[in-house]
Formats: structure tokens, sequence, C-alpha cells
């Protein structure tokens, strides 16, 4: 087991921060994890998967795993569904493609998602219309303090709007290290409600779609309005969509009628942190290297070298105009390092 020293995480973070971990392991197996959290030289560590939901701030003094767990195995099959293990190390996007080489549906809208399948349990991953608790039917993790495995089920998980246990009662007391989802063989539920997917369809001209066409889809939309990490540094949204009260949304309404919003049960309302955060003045700021992005000023950008701290600053100063403006608090989606 070699720890290295004082290595640059710049690559391992898709907001591209470069800052140092003092201590940086790699790890490939169940076994090793288990013996890494036993080594009593190190008895802090910070868990580092995809880098796709961070922001670093400073350099990193406890031992960094970086997990890099690898393999997908059918562990269930019928005529109907197939039940897929997937360590926590397998980049997101690699295997949406893996699944639709044999016409397995279920992840076709999350396509493209960047980071790995290990930490999508964390924060629950959705987009057009579907989250990963869909398909999910559990996952394994290692309990950091007794090293013993334990099994997750959906419900054990707790899924919520971008939320799990793992960011509430579990927080930094697991390390996710293999995923199990269900996803279908034949009569793939197809999710096109949503309204960019439907467009989106009708322009390539397709009627009747399959599960790869709505990848097909999802790809073009989400290549057109977010930044691919490796060109321009960025951790996709980086709020969370505020929901406010009936009472709330209609004097909000009154005054911008032309608001976009999504009507939720229990008379609540969620507003686009992106509209608000436009309405502020934001999209596409720039300060130093430090941004927001032209095309969707829900996402932060790192435009080479902007810090933590410089990023963080920016996302401090649009919480605190959409305040002033909104009276709405916007709260990270992003997991903050400091
Ligand atoms: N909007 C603006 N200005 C902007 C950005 C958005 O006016 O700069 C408006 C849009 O016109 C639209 C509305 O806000 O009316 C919603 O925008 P969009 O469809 O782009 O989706 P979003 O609510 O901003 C959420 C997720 C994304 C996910 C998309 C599609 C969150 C925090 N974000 O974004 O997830 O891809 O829906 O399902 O829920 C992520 O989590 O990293 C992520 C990218």
């Amino acid at each position: 087991m070699e720890i290295l020293e004082n290595i640059s995480l710049k690559a391992y973070n898709t907001f591209g921060i470069d800052v140092k971990a003092r201590h940086f392991i790699e790890v490939t197996s169940v076994l090793q994890l288990q013996k890494l959290l036993q080594l009593s030289a190190f008895p802090t560590r910070f868990v580092l998967s995809g880098g796709s939901n961070i922001l670093l701030t400073q350099d990193l003094e406890d031992l960094v795993l970086y997990i890099n767990l690898k393999g997908i195995t059918v562990v269930d099959e019928d005529e109907a569904s197939v039940t897929l293990k997937v360590m926590a190390g397998e980049n997101w996007h690699k295997l949406v493609l893996w699944t639709l080489e044999r016409d397995y549906g279920g992840l076709e809208n999350l396509s493209l998602i960047p980071g790995n399948t290990g930490t999508a349990p964390i924060q629950n991953i959705g987009a057009y219309g579907v989250e990963l608790k869909d398909v999910f039917v559990g996952c394994e993790a290692m309990n950091i303090q007794s090293q013993e495995l334990k099994d997750f089920s959906k419900e054990d998980c707790q899924f919520g709007y971008r939320d799990s246990i793992f960011k509430n009662k579990a927080k930094g007391k697991y390390i996710i290290s293999s995923v199990r989802l269900k996803l279908t063989k034949r009569n793939h539920k197809l999710h096109t409600f949503y309204g960019a997917i439907e467009n989106e369809l009708r322009e390539m001209g397709i009627v009747t779609p399959k599960i790869q066409d709505v990848a097909n889809a999802v790809i073009a939309i989400r290549q057109r309005k977010l930044p691919d990490p490796t060109f321009l540094g960025n951790s996709g949204s980086f709020f969370k969509n505020p929901t406010v009260s009936g009472k709330v949304f209609e004097s909000l309404y009154k005054r911008y009628p032309e608001m976009p919003f999504y009507k939720l049960e229990e008379n609540r309302f969620k507003i686009p942190a992106g509209w608000l955060i436009e309405q502020c003045g934001f999209r596409g700021k720039r300060i130093g290297d430090a941004g927001v992005h032209q095309k969707q000023a829900l996402v932060l950008v790192n435009y080479g070298n902007a810090s933590g701290m410089e990023i963080l600053n920016l996302a401090i100063a649009i919480q605190k105009a959409v305040k002033a403006k909104f009276g709405i608090e916007l709260y990270p989606e992003v997991n903050i390092i400091k």
C-alpha cells in the first residue's frame, strides 16, 4: 500500500481547484479499504470519489482515500428486468452507456451526469424527471468506525430531492462501496414528459423514441446548456432549487408573473435558482477566474486558476443578492470543504 505525499488534487475534482493532499492513496479493493481505516497513523480521512460535487477551499491534511473500486456485475435477472451491482468507482456516464449498449432501460434520463456511481446515492442524483431512487435497489457501505459492510435498502437511504441519509444521519460515517440498480429489459418506461426532452425529440424527428433516443436528447440538451468539466471547471448546479410556501409564491408571482415555477404537493412551490440568480444580474458574470456560466446561471465555473475561496465568495455574493431581492435563501447543493 503506497501512500503518496503532497499530491495536487486539481485532476481529481471537476471544479479543477488546485489544492494539495498531504497524504493520498488510491483504493482499489474493499479489503484494502478495511485495512486503511485501521491505520492508527491516519485517524482522520477524507473520502474522495469522482470529485464532481465538491468545492475544495484549502489543502487537505487528512489521508485522502480516492475510491477507485471497479466492476459491473449482473446479480439478478429475469425475463423483464436485470439487477446490476456496480462498484463505487465506476464512472456514472460510462455506466449509462454500458446499460444502453445492452438495451437496459432506466438510466437514459441520467446521461452525462458527472461523477461516480458510489456517490450517486448521496445526493440522489436526478435530471429530466428521473432520480436515482427510481432505479435504486440498495447499496453496500463500509462503516468507517467498525469497518463492517452494511447493506442499505432503498427505504434505509431516505431519499429526497438531492438528499439522502448520507447527507444527514449517516454523514461522514460510511463509505459506499457498491450500488445495486434494477433496470428493465423490455417494455421500457420512458420519461419524455419533461418539456425540454419532448421538444428535443420532436426536433430530432423521432416519433416513437427508444431509450437510446431519450439518452441522445438528454445528452444534446446538457451539452448545449451545461459546461463540460474537461474544458471548463464546474460542479453542475451549485445551489438547490429553493421551495417556498403558497403565500410567498403568490406575492412573488404578482411581482414577477414571468417567473418559472414547479408546483409541488402541500401548497409548496419550487422556484428555479438559475432564474433567481439571472434576475440578480449574475449570469455570465466573471470575477478573476471565478464565474457564473453564461448559459445556465445555476452553474459556477472555474476559468482556469480560481481558488476554492474565490468560487465560494462568488457563491456568497449570489446568496446575498437573491436574499435581498427575493427574500429567498439559497442553499448549496455542492459540498463545500472548509
Ligand atoms: N433559468 C433561467 N436562467 C438561467 C437558468 C435557468 O431563467 O440562467 C430558468 C430556465 O429557463 C427554466 C428554469 O430556470 O425555466 C429551469 O432551468 P433548467 O431546466 O435548466 O433546470 P434547473 O432547475 O436549473 C435542474 C437540476 C439539474 C438538472 C435539470 C434538468 C437542480 C439543482 N438542478 O436544473 O441538475 O440537470 O434540472 O432536470 O435541481 C445538477 O444537479 O448538477 C444538475 C445539473
